[in-house]
């Protein structure tokens, strides 16, 4: 049997994680893989505590970098790495990409430190694959708009996402071995497809 791997989404509010996830879902499932499908902050009866805390109360940037990496501490070892184990797959909508990218380029958060917790919390652990949902700025803000509330970060104004989208970037072009960026300005039948061609070539 094939190693279970680890999948992670990322990019900046609107860009079309959740949309796709259920395009994810049926290209592994048409493959025979078993999965779980998690994300973050959350994906723990804990996480999902901190997550309605960071989404909604404001904190010191550090605070909330510190809550992120809880959570995803919380994650790892109680959800992750058991299911990789035990040879599930694991999707995550969001993941330690996304604390470089808001809480270091969005929140302006020193890299140093986050590199830190990321090594006390995983050690050498990264996901295999990262899609990043890359979209301009203005294009994701239009799509938000249709939402009826927004939580805090949706909050933030574009100059915040385009440091958000940049360190994304950043990181993509810094890890090519495991980043696949995807144009999510794009149809999402077209995106769907990209998808499909990308999780395929992980199983070959
Ligand atoms: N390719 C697309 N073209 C046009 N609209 C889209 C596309 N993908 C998603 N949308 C719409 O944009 C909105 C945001 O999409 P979605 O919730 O999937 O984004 P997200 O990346 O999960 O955002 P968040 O980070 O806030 O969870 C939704 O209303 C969705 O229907
Ligand atoms: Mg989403």
């Amino acid at each position: 049997m094939k190693k279970a791997r680890f999948i992670t989404l990322e990019g900046i509010d609107g860009a079309g994680k959740s949309t796709q996830m259920s395009r994810i879902e049926a290209a592994l499932d048409s493959l025979g893989i078993g999965y779980l499908v998690t994300r973050e902050p959350g994906g723990t009866p804990l996480g999902e505590k901190l997550r309605d805390i960071l989404l909604h109360q404001d904190m010191h940037p550090e605070t909330e970098a510190l809550l992120m990496f809880a959570s995803r501490a919380e994650h790892l070892s109680s959800v992750i790495r058991p299911a990789l184990e035990a040879g599930t797959w694991v999707i995550s909508d969001r993941f330690t990409d996304a604390s470089f990218a808001y809480q270091g380029g969005g929140r302006g958060l020193d890299y140093g430190k986050l590199a830190m917790l990321e090594q006390w919390v995983q050690g050498t652990f990264r996901p295999d694959l990262t899609l990043l949902f890359d979209v301009p700025v203005e294009v994701a803000r239009k799509r938000l708009m249709k939402n009826a509330s927004l939580d805090r970060f949706e909050h933030e104004r574009d100059a915040f996402f385009g440091r958000v989208r940049d360190a994304y970037l950043d990181r993509a072009a810094r890890f090519p071995e495991r980043f696949v960026v995807i144009d999510s300005g794009a149809p999402p039948e077209e995106i769907g497809e990209r998808l499909e061609e990308v999780i395929a070539t992980l199983c070959l």
